[in-house]
């Protein structure tokens, strides 16, 4: 299902309901690509928060080890619903969202028995209260025009208490290329400059989109959302990782943050 265009890359203003199109247009064409390259990284029931490795099962940002269980978990992009089989595991009762159906096929191909929604992230077809903790490794957060719309949504589904853990490329990364070698490693464009990411076709229609906020903009955005922020995780990259994904790789990690993971607590 890959395109038979070269897309146009470029920087231009995109609001919400063209981002999503082409969000749910590209992941549906490239899930089959994303699964074969990375699905042995992720592992079919790991909790992987980014190309670093860090795993849940380490880091326990949702919560201490034991204590998931019999909770109530959204997950949000949630792709192949890797993180929602190892939150089953732990006890928990996961939910697996996401927006492309070609990724919510292969959770089905993976199999077990983890719910799975075809929904967009800025419109959750869920009642108030519904979820005691939701998470997201990369998933939407990094592709919304406005991110605020989805934390209240979250806020919206989760209980009072309720924990909102989510992982975005660390805001640095866009000061740099996006190229895991060397060239990664000059600034060449302004860390300021918010002005989406877009790929385009012939007619000039995003087919793939990204948006960059601030490490100032997201936790303005997670406090405007309606939650606390209680940790922000930088996850170095670990010797034992000699893997590249995209513009990640062991040279670039060594010296810039790749990743950032919010935790964030409702209010
Ligand atoms: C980088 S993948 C991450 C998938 C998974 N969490 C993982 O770690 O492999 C991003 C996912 O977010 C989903 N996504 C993008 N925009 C979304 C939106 N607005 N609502 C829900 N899911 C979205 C994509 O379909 C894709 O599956």
């Amino acid at each position: 299902m890959s395109q038979d265009f070269e897309p146009e890359a470029t920087r231009r203003s995109t609001g919400d309901a063209e981002s999503s199109r082409a969000s749910r247009g590209w992941w549906d064409r490239n899930a089959d690509e994303y699964q074969s390259e990375h699905g042995t990284f992720l592992g079919d029931d790991r909790f992987v928060w980014g190309p670093e490795g860090l795993d849940e099962a380490d880091a326990a940002l949702l919560g201490p080890a034991g204590s998931l269980k019999g909770l109530d978990v959204l997950e949000i992009g949630a792709g192949a619903a890797q993180c929602s089989r190892w939150l089953a595991a732990q006890g928990a009762r996961p939910v697996a969202l996401d927006l492309s159906h070609r990724q919510l096929q292969h959770a089905l191909r993976i199999g077990g028995d983890v719910p799975l929604v075809e929904a967009d992230a800025g419109v959750l077809p869920f009642r108030d209260g519904s979820f005691d903790l939701a998470c997201s490794a990369y998933g939407a957060v990094p592709f919304v025009a406005d991110p605020v719309r989805v934390f209240r949504e979250v806020r919206r589904v989760l209980r009072p208490g309720g924990r909102w853990v989510f992982s975005v490329t660390h805001p640095i990364r866009w000061a740099f290329p996006d190229e895991p070698g060397p060239e990664g490693l000059s600034v060449a464009a302004s860390y300021f400059d918010r002005t989406p990411y877009v790929e385009q076709d012939e007619e000039g229609r995003a087919v793939y989109v990204e948006h960059h906020r601030t490490l100032g903009d997201r936790v303005r955005d997670v406090v405007a959302g309606g939650f606390r922020l209680v940790d922000l995780v930088e996850p170095e990259w670990p010797a034992w990782n000699s893997q590249e994904w995209g513009g990640w790789s062991p040279l670039r990690g060594n010296l810039i943050p790749g990743t950032a993971i919010f935790v964030c607590e409702r209010d």
